[in-house]
């Protein structure tokens, strides 16, 4: 579990769970709740949660890898999210995702072996006319291109070697 995960005990996940006893189709706001807390879903509690729902661990297993906005693994410490909503995608923010994937040498949904960076691709972040855009913690990187992905990961790379 990341250092959040750690902290999420029992306590915030029977309360979380408590509030779809006996709602059907509770799986899906349970996860998301969840996800919202740790910013990812750890297996110990997808099993959990399959307890308490009363069905077995891998379809819980399976609507977490069916659907895109789960994660399973914890953030890295500098999230990378490019928008991938249309005005972004028609002006090549897939060909700067491809290029965040070969610089960090992870996939999208994936977390650096470190723990350093991890990568997403979100819908619109509503500030097309920057197109492409991509966000490195919360800093906005507009008019992305692939040639730019290098240089804009360079502060992050130091100032993590100044943590070391
Ligand atoms: S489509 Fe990327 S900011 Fe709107």
């Amino acid at each position: 579990m990341n250092e959040k995960g750690e902290t999420f005990s029992n306590k915030e996940l029977s309360a979380i769970l408590e509030k779809y006893r006996g709602k059907r189709n509770g799986l899906i706001p349970i996860l998301l709740e969840i996800q919202k807390e740790l910013g990812y879903l750890p297996k110990e509690v997808m099993r959990r949660v399959a307890d308490f729902l009363g069905i077995k661990p891998i379809d819980v297993w399976g609507v977490a890898t069916f659907f895109n906005q789960f994660r399973l693994t914890p953030l890295g410490r500098d999230h990378v999210k490019v928008c991938m909503g249309t005005a972004c995608h028609l002006a090549g923010g897939r060909l700067v995702l491809e290029a965040l994937e070969r610089e960090l040498e992870i996939k999208v949904g994936e977390t650096s072996g470190d723990g350093h960076f991890s990568l997403e691709r979100v819908a619109c972040i509503g500030c097309c006319m920057l197109a492409p855009v991509m966000l490195v913690k919360d800093k906005i990187y507009p008019e992305m291109s692939p040639f730019k992905v290098e240089e804009s990961l360079i502060p992050y790379r130091q100032e993590s070697k100044g943590e070391d």
